[in-house]
C-alpha cells in the first residue's frame, strides 16, 4: 500500500529501546497484573487529563459498560447514544440492562448535540453517551446541561481538547480505548475509565474485579476487566509521545488541506472551540463507495467505517423502535469516508492521496 490508513508501526519505532527497557522492568518484577505500572500510568493519564481519577480496565467496550454501571444505570432505564459510531458504543449498554435509545448526530462536526440528544430524552433516560467521534470532541457541557449524566465516549479522542480541556476529562465520567489503532495505542487490548468523582472511580474499581474490594468478599457481580501491567508499562512510554502525535495528526491535517483536498471533498469540520487530535481523517462525497474501492485499488487506504449505522445493525434491532428515523446518520453513513491518518502523514504522501482523489472524480 503506497499510503496505508493508519501506521501502528513507525510512530512507535524510535521508542524501541524504552519499550523494551519498560518490558523487561515488568518481566523482572514478576507482577503482571493490578501491580506497580497500573497504579503508576492511572496517576500519569489522571494528571495529563486534568481529572482525579482514572480507572484503568480490559477495553474501551468494558470501561463504557462499566462506566454506566458506576453510575447506577441498570434494568428499566435509558441510555442515549448516537447512531453514527462504532458498535461498541451501543454494545455497552444492552450488559448493564438497560436500553439504548438511538440519536442523530449533528452533520458538520458528526458528534451528538444537545439538540439531538433532547429529541431521544425520556423520563426513564439515565444516562447520554457522548461520542468524540473521529478526535472531535462533542460539546458536552451543553448535553449535560439537559440535567442527565454523560459518559465521554474518547475512545477516538485521545490528545484532543475542548477549549483548554482535554477530551476525556468533559463528561461526568469517559472511557477511552488503547486498542492499537487508537491516537494512544497499546500493543494488545486496553481501556481506562476517568473521572474527578472519587465515588464513581471506587464503584468502577469494584466493578473491573469481580465487585470485590479484597477478592474475599463480593459486593455485587461485577467483571473481570484490568489492563494489564506489561500494557501499563508500555503505555507509560507512549503517553508522553501523545501531544507530538496529536500535532503530527493536525499537521497531517493541514498538509490535506494546502494539497487541495477542500476542492473535492468535504472536509472534517472541527466542533467550535475544539482542538481535534483526528483519530480517523473523515471527509465526505456523494460517490464515497466508489471512492473508496478507486483509491484502495491505486494503493491509497480508504474505508468506510459506519456504512451501516447502528440502528440498522441486526444485532441492535430489538432496541430500534419501528419507523425510526435519523436522516443525518443515514446520509453520513453512506457518504463518509476515512483516508489515511497518521502522526508522520507528510506532505508528499498527502499529495499522492489527493491525486488518486482527484483521478477518481475525474472519471
Ligand atoms: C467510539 C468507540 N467506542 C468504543 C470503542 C471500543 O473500544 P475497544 O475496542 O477497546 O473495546 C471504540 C474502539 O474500538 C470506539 O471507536
Amino acid at each position: 500500500m503506497a499510503v496505508p490508513l493508519f501506521d501502528t508501526v513507525s510512530p512507535v519505532a524510535p521508542l524501541r529501546a524504552q519499550i523494551d527497557a519498560a518490558i523487561a522492568r515488568v518481566l523482572d518484577g514478576g507482577a503482571y497484573i493490578l501491580g506497580p505500572e497500573v497504579e503508576a500510568f492511572e496517576r500519569e493519564l489522571a494528571s495529563y487529563l486534568g481529572v482525579r481519577q482514572v480507572v484503568s480496565v480490559a477495553n474501551g467496550t468494558d470501561a463504557l459498560t462499566i462506566a454506566l454501571q458506576a453510575l447506577g444505570v441498570g434494568p428499566g432505564d435509558e441510555v442515549v447514544v448516537p447512531a453514527f459510531t462504532f458498535y461498541a458504543s451501543a454494545e455497552a449498554i444492552p450488559p448493564t440492562g438497560a436500553t439504548p435509545v438511538f440519536c442523530d448526530v449533528d452533520p458538520d462536526t458528526m458528534c451528538v448535540t444537545a439538540e439531538t440528544v433532547r429529541a431521544a430524552l425520556t423520563p426513564r433516560t439515565r444516562a447520554v453517551i457522548a461520542v468524540d467521534l473521529f478526535g472531535n470532541p462533542a460539546l458536552i457541557d451543553a448535553i449535560a446541561a439537559l440535567g442527565v449524566p454523560v459518559v465521554e465516549d474518547a475512545a477516538q479522542a485521545a490528545g484532543a481538547k475542548l477549549g483548554k480541556r482535554a477530551a476525556g476529562s468533559l463528561g461526568t465520567l469517559a472511557t477511552f480505548s488503547f486498542f492499537p489503532s487508537k491516537n494512544l495505542g497499546c500493543f494488545g487490548d486496553g481501556g481506562a475509565i476517568a473521572t474527578d468523582d472519587d465515588a464513581l472511580a471506587e464503584a468502577a474499581r469494584v466493578l473491573r474485579f469481580h465487585g470485590s474490594r479484597d477478592k474475599v468478599t463480593y459486593e455485587r457481580i461485577g467483571w473481570n476487566s484490568r489492563l494489564d501491567e506489561l500494557q501499563a508499562a508500555i503505555l507509560r512510554v507512549l503517553l508522553p509521545q501523545l501531544d507530538a502525535w496529536s500535532d503530527g495528526r493536525r499537521t497531517a491535517a493541514a498538509h490535506y488541506a494546502a494539497a487541495g483536498l477542500g476542492e473535492l471533498v468535504a472536509l472534517p469540520v472541527a466542533t467550535p472551540g475544539a482542538t481535534p487530535a483526528w483519530h480517523l481523517f473523515v471527509v465526505r462525497h456523494e460517490r464515497a463507495a466508489e471512492l473508496e474501492h478507486a483509491l484502495n485499488a491505486a494503493g491509497v487506504g480508504a474505508r468506510g467505517y459506519y456504512r451501516t449505522p447502528l440502528h440498522r445493525q441486526e444485532a441492535l434491532a430489538p432496541w430500534v423502535p419501528a419507523g425510526l428515523e435519523l436522516p443525518v446518520t443515514d446520509e453520513l453513513a453512506r457518504t463518509h469516508l476515512a483516508i489515511p491518518m497518521s502522526p508522520l502523514l507528510d506532505r508528499a504522501s498527502a499529495d499522492e492521496v489527493v491525486a488518486a482523489v482527484r483521478t477518481t472524480l475525474a472519471s
